[in-house]
């Protein structure tokens, strides 16, 4: 579970990676440094690995949740997750609205601010992401861009909003092996939070994700606006996550 708010949070996006024997190894290792950890700490499993999270990681301070959710409690909606089915596998977060999806799987901003609404009606912290292509970073439309994702979330009100974390991942950084610059993404933080501002949202954590490895988040860390990292490739390689976490 998450402790406190103010502390740095790093989450493993392992998406759709993984199998039952090496989630075992990488699981129980991180059970066995949970005592140590430096920070509030979870990962994000694909679906069918979450009976065995919630076995392996069940008692530790290690929280874990989905990368995906539907936007309906219940019904006809083959194929779909729901926030009650999550909240059985003990979920206390999920990710939304992740380039992956918005771009492969064509989630539309109203799409993202309904899961959002879905995981909070039962009280899962949905991790909202948010970036810009590398077309629209090349035609300087970053800002543009955030703040058409970011206002959509927004309209669900400052209440809700105060109960989610926000991701902050240039496309054109995931996966890459570069990251954007600490500068960079710190003018990105900035700006969302004065926008997290307007509607007394501002105390949110918001994560930088885009190939943050141990070698470089600490870079990031050190952002006035920056808390914490969302893994992706860095988070499948234990001694890797787990160097983020001791930064
Ligand atoms: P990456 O992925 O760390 O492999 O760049 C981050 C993400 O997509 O969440």
């Amino acid at each position: 579970m998450i402790i406190k708010k103010s502390n740095r949070l790093v989450l493993g996006n392992w998406k759709m990676h993984g199998s039952i024997l090496e989630n075992t190894i990488l699981l129980s290792k991180l059970r066995n440094v949970d005592h140590s950890l430096h920070c509030d700490f979870g990962i994000l499993a694909p679906f069918p690995y979450l009976s065995q999270v919630l076995t392996i990681l069940h008692g530790t301070k290690i929280c874990w949740g989905a990368q995906n959710i539907s936007m309906y409690n219940f019904g006809a909606y083959t194929g779909e997750v729901s926030a009650a089915m999550l909240k059985e596998f003990g979920c206390s977060l999920v990710l939304v609205g992740h380039s992956e999806r918005r771009i492969l799987y064509k989630e539309t901003n109203l799409d993202i601010a309904g899961k959002a609404s879905a995981a909070l009606s039962l009280d899962i912290t949905p991790v909202v992401c948010f970036g810009e292509t590398l077309d629209e970073y090349n035609s300087k439309k970053t800002f543009s861009v955030i703040e058409s994702q970011v206002s959509s979330i927004l309209e669900l009100g400052g209440k809700s909003v105060s109960r989610m974390i926000f991701s902050y991942e240039p496309v054109w950084a995931i996966g890459s092996g570069s990251a954007a610059s600490p500068e960079y993404a710190q003018d990105i933080h900035a700006f969302i939070r004065g926008m997290l501002h307007q509607v007394g949202a501002d105390s949110i954590r918001i994560l930088y994700g885009g190939s943050v490895k141990a070698s470089n988040a600490a870079s990031f860390f050190v952002m006035p606006d920056i808390d914490g990292a969302l893994v992706g490739n860095a988070s499948l390689v234990t001694d890797d996550f787990l160097g983020i976490t001791k930064l």
